[in-house]
C-alpha cells in the first residue's frame, strides 16, 4: 500500500455552485507515491490540507447539488499509482468516502442560507484529524424567459428567485468589441428595458440573482445567455429609416437640403379625413405643413427669442430636426394647448389612424418624444403602421426603441 504524504493531499475544494442552498465539496488527492516518506507522516492538524478558496474558475467546472442532498466528490483517493486501497480515510459525518464516488450526505447541521459557511471533513489513517472546509451557498439562477429587441432597446423578462435582494442583467454586443454592461434591479422587478444599445448590433444577454450578506453580494451563476439582433436602422442620403419609416426627431436629423413640399400621399389622406370629418360637422384644416430647413430655423429662433432655449426646445424643433421638413407632418387648426379640449382635437385623436396618421407627441410623453403634448401635430405613416402604433399606445420612439435627444 502506498503512503500518502502531505503533498499528495493537494486540494480540498469547496466551490460555488449555481443553486440556492447549494454546495459542492470536492476532495481531491493527487500524485502517485509508492515509497514511505523519510519522515513520519503528520496528522492533519499539523499538516493542514491546503484549502483552495472558491473562485470564478471553479464555478464553471462543478455541477450544482442541493445542500440537503449534498455530494462530496472524491476525484481521486488512492495511495499509489495502481489505485489500490486508500491509506487514508476521509469521512464526512461517519461515512467513509471512496475514490470516484459521489456521496449523498445529510448536511442539516450546515447552513443552507446564502453566504459563507464551513463544512467539516474528517481524515483517518495516516493523516488523522479533521478539516473545516469553507463553502459558499449562492442564490439560485433566474432563467431568461423573454427577450424582445428594438432599435436601441431590449426588453428582458426572467423568472423569480426566492429570498434574493435583486438581479443583475449583463448585455454585450455579441462581437464583444465593447465591454459588457450591467444593470441592477431590485427583487420585485422581473422585467427590464435596457436602453442606449448600439444600433444594428446583435447583443448577448444574461441574468443572475444576488443577495447581500454581511455587506457582500453573493451572486448566483449566470443564466444561459440569449442572443438577439436589434431592429435594423438605416441611413439613406443622410435620412434615417426604420421599418421603412422616415425618422426625424432630436436624435435623427435630416440634411439641410432635404425637402420636397407636402407628401402627395399624406395630403390625399388628409383631404379624405377632412371630408369625412366635415360630414360629422367637424372642421379640420392644415395650418402648417411642409417647412423647409430655413423656415424651421426662423421658427425655432423666434421661440428661443421669446422663451429662451430650454423652453423653446420643449415645443419647437431645431432646424433639421422638424418632422415638418419631411412633408409628412401637419399641424391642424391651432397650436394653442387649449386645442386639446376641442371636439376637433378629440375627433382627430379618435380617427386619424384610420387615415394613416398618428398623434406624434402625445400627452405625458415629453421625456420620450422630447416635446410637450401637441394635440394638433399629426404624422403620416400609412394606415397599417399608424393603426398598429396607435393600438399599442406607444409613441413612435417607444414602438421602435428610439431615442430623441440632441447630441449636445
Ligand atoms: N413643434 C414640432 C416639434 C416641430 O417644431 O417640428
Ligand atoms: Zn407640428
Amino acid at each position: 500500500m502506498g503512503i500518502v504524504n502531505r503533498e499528495k493531499i493537494r486540494k480540498m475544494i469547496m466551490k460555488r455552485s449555481a443553486s440556492i442552498g447549494t454546495i459542492v465539496a470536492a476532495v481531491l488527492l493527487t500524485g502517485a507515491c509508492t515509497q514511505k516518506p523519510a519522515t513520519p507522516p503528520q496528522t492533519l492538524s499539523e499538516a493542514p490540507v491546503s484549502v483552495v478558496q472558491p473562485s470564478q474558475e471553479a464555478v464553471s467546472t462543478v455541477p450544482a447539488i442541493k445542500i440537503n442532498d449534498c455530494k462530496i466528490k472524491l476525484e481521486e483517493l488512492h495511495g499509489n499509482t495502481e489505485k489500490s486501497q486508500p491509506d487514508v480515510t476521509i469521512s464526512y459525518r461517519n461515512k467513509t468516502l471512496v475514490e470516484g464516488t459521489d456521496y449523498v450526505v445529510s448536511a442539516e447541521e450546515e447552513s443552507s442560507s446564502v453566504g459563507k459557511h464551513e463544512l467539516t471533513i474528517t481524515m483517518r489513517g495516516d493523516y488523522e484529524g479533521s478539516q473545516k472546509v469553507p463553502y459558499i451557498v449562492v442564490p439560485d439562477s433566474p432563467v431568461l424567459t423573454a427577450c424582445s429587441t428594438k432599435v436601441t432597446t431590449a426588453l428582458l423578462e426572467w423568472t423569480a428567485v426566492k429570498d434574493v435582494d435583486g438581479y443583475e442583467l449583463e448585455y454585450v454586443p455579441a462581437d464583444q468589441k465593447k465591454p459588457a454592461r450591467i444593470a441592477r434591479v431590485g427583487k420585485d422587478t422581473l422585467s427590464c428595458e435596457l436602453q442606449g444599445l448600439l444600433e444594428n448590433r446583435t447583443y448577448r444577454f444574461r441574468v443572475r440573482s444576488f443577495k447581500v450578506v454581511d455587506g457582500y453580494s453573493e451572486y448566483s451563476a449566470w443564466s444561459d445567455p440569449t442572443e438577439k439582433a436589434l431592429t435594423k436602422i438605416k441611413t439613406v442620403n443622410g435620412a434615417t429609416y426604420v421599418d421603412d419609416i422616415l425618422i426625424v426627431n432630436k436624435t435623427y436629423p435630416l440634411p439641410a437640403d432635404y425637402g420636397y413640399g407636402e407628401d402627395p400621399e399624406a395630403l390625399d389622406a388628409f383631404y379624405r379625413m377632412q371630408a369625412d370629418a366635415a360630414a360629422e360637422n367637424i372642421w379640420i384644416g392644415i395650418i402648417s405643413g411642409y417647412r423647409s430647413y430655413s423656415v424651421q430655423s426662423v421658427t425655432y429662433q423666434s421661440f428661443v427669442y421669446d422663451r429662451g432655449q430650454y423652453e423653446a426646445d420643449r415645443v419647437s424643433a431645431r432646424p433639421g430636426h422638424s418632422e415638418h421638413q419631411t412633408g409628412l407632418a401637419f399641424d391642424i387648426n391651432s397650436t394653442a394647448f387649449a386645442f386639446a379640449d376641442t371636439p376637433e382635437a378629440k375627433w382627430l385623436a379618435r380617427n386619424c389612424s384610420q387615415y394613416g396618421f398618428i398623434i406624434r407627441y402625445p400627452e405625458g410623453k415629453e421625456s420620450v418624444t422630447g416635446y410637450q403634448y401637441e394635440s394638433w401635430h399629426i404624422r403620416y405613416l400609412g394606415v397599417e403602421k399608424a393603426q398598429k402604433i396607435t393600438a399599442s399606445g406607444l409613441t413612435l420612439e417607444e414602438y421602435y426603441g428610439l431615442s430623441s435627444r440632441y447630441a449636445d
